[in-house]
């Protein structure tokens, strides 16, 4: 498919999608999201891919959905156009996504970059859920996983007041992994990428499953799903080499199964 909102490259073991809405500072419109899920389900399916990372402009992750295209629409034209199902289809990718984001990422983009696995800043990101301010709320998940990540309180202020909260205070909030340099950003997602895609990647796709577990269920049921599948992983021919390299004091060389 040839894609008119996204930029689609690989790098090594790493898928890197890169949205490219410059004239509307990348919002996501219902196009983009399409080419969006289908370049991930491309990358999920790529056996050689480990890892995806999302970025957007150095001026813009992504400023939001798009408030033209969304401006007239009826409720009956979003319920029966399914409006935001297909957003949510990154939350289900089961190799990890980074997101990159520099600049406004804002409404449906922080919406988006939550649903990644985690998500590395520059210094001149700037975050916020601004939906109160058109009328609306957030509507993809903003809701639901902000609180989540940052706290009722932090999440209400944000929420309510539709103001925007910078780099080190989204990363003091626990919004954020890591902050860098503008210069630095994409280099230290790729590299983070890269470290990710050179491990074996079942072992990091139940990892992932693991970790996202402890989001839904309580603290009992996730440590006996965490134990299962870290037994399970004594089956695999990656945890024999993964420790006898240990042993051998030599790098290891997983093949994925
Ligand atoms: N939708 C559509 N177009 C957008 C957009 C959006 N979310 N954000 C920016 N643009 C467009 C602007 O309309 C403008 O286009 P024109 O040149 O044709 O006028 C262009 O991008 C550049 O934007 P600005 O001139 O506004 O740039 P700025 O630097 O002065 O301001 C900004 C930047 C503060 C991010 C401002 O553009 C802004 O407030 N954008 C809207 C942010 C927003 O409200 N996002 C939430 C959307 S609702 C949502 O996401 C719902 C959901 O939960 C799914």
């Amino acid at each position: 498919m040839a894609y008119q909102n996204i930029i689609i490259e690989t790098r090594g073991h790493t898928g890197l999608v890169t949205l490219n809405r410059p004239q509307a500072l990348n919002a996501l419109n219902e196009a983009l999201i399409a080419e969006l899920n289908e370049a991930l389900a491309a990358f999920e399916a790529d056996p050689l891919i480990g890892c995806t990372v999302i970025t957007g402009s150095e001026k813009a992750f992504a400023a939001g959905a798009d408030v033209k295209e969304m401006a007239q629409k009826t409720y009956v034209d979003a319920y029966l156009g399914k409006f935001l199902e297909g957003w949510t289809r990154i939350s289900e990718t089961r190799k990890p996504v980074i997101a990159a984001v520099s600049g406004f990422c804002l409404g449906g983009g922080l919406e988006l970059a939550m649903m990644c696995d985690f998500i590395i800043a520059s210094e001149t990101a700037r975050f916020a859920l601004p939906e109160i301010t058109l009328g609306i709320m957030p509507g993809a998940g903003g809701t639901q996983r902000l609180p989540r990540f940052i706290g009722k309180a932090k999440a209400m202020d944000l929420i309510l007041t539709g103001r925007m909260m910078d780099a080190a205070e989204a990363e003091r909030s626990g919004l954020i992994a890591r902050v860098v340099s503008p210069e630095k950003l994409l280099d230290e997602a790729l590299a983070a990428a890269a470290r990710i895609a050179s491990f074996s990647q079942p072992i990091v796709m139940m990892a992932k499953e693991t970790v996202n577990r402890a989001e839904e269920t309580t603290l009992s049921e996730g440590s006996r799903f965490e134990r299962r599948l870290f037994l399970s992983m004594f089956a695999t021919a990656d945890q024999k080499e993964g420790m006898q390299a240990f042993i051998e004091k030599r790098k290891p060389s997983f093949r994925n199964q």
